[in-house]
C-alpha cells in the first residue's frame, strides 16, 4: 500500500509501497519481492530522507521476546527485530534481566540496534549482544552472526557500511539477574541524588536516564529531529592535544583505543557558532548544538544544506572533520 514514510525528522515523504511483515522469518522472502533497492525501516529515527519518495519500503513489526537459557547468573533473552526499543528495556527490567538501563529511551527497534551500535550513558549495545541473526540480500543466506563477526565500534558496525545488503531479523541479549550499576556517565549520579536515590535499583538508574534524555533532547513528536545528527569525531592523541593547547575548555574523551580521543561534535559546533541557528524550517536545536531539527516543512535537501555548512565551518575552525551519524536517503555526504 502507498503510506507515508514515517521519519522521526518529520520529512514529508511517500513509500509507493510499504510492506509490513508480521513474521520476522518472513523477513527473507519479503525482501526479495520488493526489489533490490527496497529499504528496510525501522521506526525512522535514524534517517534523513533527501528523496520525494521511496519505491519499496519493509517494516518488520514483529515483536516477539523470549527466554532462551538460563546460564548460571546470566540469562539470554531473544527480541525479534520489530521490538520496540524502549519497550524491550522496560520488559527486561520488570522481568529481572539487568544490563540495558542506560539505554532507556533511546528511540527505534531491537533490528536497527546493531546497525550503528546504539550507545548512550556510558553503555553500548555491542556490550549486551551475544549475537544476531542475518538475511544476506547479497547472497540469499540467512544465519547467526556472533558478536565478533558484527565489527562494531562506537556508531558502527559491518552493518552500517553496507546498509541494503545486511537484514537484522532477531537479536540475542546476555544480561544479568544481578544488578550491576553503570553510573560512570556524567549527569546520571547528580540526577539520583536529585531523586534521593543512594543505592539505585536498575529501574531507578533507568529513570534517571530517561529524565535527563527529556531534559537535553528535544522530543521528535514536537520537533522534528533524529537525535545526533552528526557522530562525535575519533582523533588522534597529538590532534586533541594541540587542540586543547588552544582550547582548555574542550571536551575530550576516552575513545577505548589508547593511542585515540573522543571530541565533542556538540562542543565544536556550539564555539562555531550554531547553536540556535536557523535557515527557513531547517535549524540547529537551541538546546543542544549536536541535534538538527526541523522546525516544520524543511525537506532533506535543505537540512543536508545545512549540516554541510555546519560542517564546512568546524573543519575552517578547528580543522576536524565531522560525519552525518543518520543514514542519508537519496544523497550522499
Ligand atoms: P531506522 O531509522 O528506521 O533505520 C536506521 C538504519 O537502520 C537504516 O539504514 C535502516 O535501513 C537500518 N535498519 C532498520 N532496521 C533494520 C533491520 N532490522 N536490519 C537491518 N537494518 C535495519 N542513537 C543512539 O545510539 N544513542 C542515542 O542516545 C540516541 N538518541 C536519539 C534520540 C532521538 C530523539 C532520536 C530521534 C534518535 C536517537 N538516536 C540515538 C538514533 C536512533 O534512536 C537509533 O539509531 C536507532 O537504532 C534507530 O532505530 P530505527 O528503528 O528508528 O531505525
Ligand atoms: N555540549 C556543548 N554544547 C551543547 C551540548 C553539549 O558544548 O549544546 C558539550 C558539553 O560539554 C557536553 C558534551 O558536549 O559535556 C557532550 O554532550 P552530551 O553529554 O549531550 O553528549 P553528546 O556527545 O552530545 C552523545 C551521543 C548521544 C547520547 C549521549 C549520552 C553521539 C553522536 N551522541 O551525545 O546519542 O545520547 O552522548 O550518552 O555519540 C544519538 O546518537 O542520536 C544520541 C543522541
Amino acid at each position: 500500500r502507498d503510506a507515508p514514510l514515517a521519519n522521526t525528522f518529520g520529512i514529508n515523504a511517500r513509500a509507493r509501497r510499504l510492506i509490513d511483515v508480521a513474521d520476522v522469518d518472513a523477513l527473507p522472502m519479503a525482501l526479495v519481492d520488493a526489489g533490490r533497492d527496497a529499504l528496510l525501516l525501522g521506526s525512522g529515527s535514524n534517517l534523513l530522507i533527501v528523496a520525494d519518495d521511496v519505491d519499496a519500503v519493509v517494516h518488520a513489526t514483529d515483536a516477539r521476546i523470549e527466554l532462551i537459557e538460563t546460564l548460571g547468573d546470566d540469562v539470554r533473552i531473544r527480541a525479534a527485530a520489530g521490538v520496540v526499543w524502549h519497550d524491550f528495556v522496560m520488559h527486561t527490567l520488570t522481568q529481572g534481566w539487568y544490563g540495558l538501563e542506560n539505554l532507556a529511551l533511546i528511540p527505534g527497534t531491537v533490528g536497527a540496534s546493531p546497525i550503528q551500535n546504539i550507545g548512550a550513558y556510558g553503555v553500548e549495545v555491542m556490550d549486551l549482544i551475544d549475537a544476531v541473526q542475518v538475511h544476506d540480500r547479497a547472497t540469499g543466506e540467512t544465519r547467526w552472526w556472533s558478536h565478533d563477526a558484527c565489527g562494531f565500534s562506537y556508531r558502527d558496525s559491518v552493518f552500517k557500511s553496507d546498509p541494503q545488503r545486511y537484514a537484522v531479523m532477531r537479536a540475542d541479549f546476555r544480561l544479568s539477574l544481578i544488578p550491576h550499576a553503570n553510573l560512570g556517565y556524567a549527569g546520571i549520579g547528580e540526577e539520583l541524588q536529585a531523586m534521593s536515590i543512594d543505592e539505585p535499583t536498575p529501574r531507578n538508574i533507568a529513570d534517571a536516564v530517561i529524565a535527563l534524555r527529556r531534559r537535553k533532547l528535544p522530543d521528535p513528536l514536537v520537533i522534528g529531529n533524529a537525535g545526533s545528527f552528526f557522530k562525535n569525531p575519533i582523533v588522534d592523541v597529538a590532534t586533541a592535544d594541540g587542540l586543547l593547547a588552544q582550547h582548555p575548555g574542550m571536551p575530550v574523551f576516552h575513545a577505548g583505543d589508547p593511542s585515540q580521543r573522543k571530541l565533542s561534535a556538540a562542543w565544536l559546533i556550539d564555539q562555531s557558532g550554531w547553536k540556535g541557528h536557523r535557515d527557513g524550517d531547517a535549524g540547529v536545536s537551541p538546546g543542544h548544538a549536536l541535534v538538527l531539527v526541523n522546525h516544520g516543512n524543511a525537506s532533506g535537501a535543505q537540512l543536508l544544506a545545512l549540516a554541510r555548512r555546519i560542517a564546512d565551518s568546524v573543519h575552517e575552525g578547528f580543522g576536524i572533520h565531522i560525519e552525518p551519524e543518520p543514514r542519508l536517503i537519496g544523497a550522499t555526504w
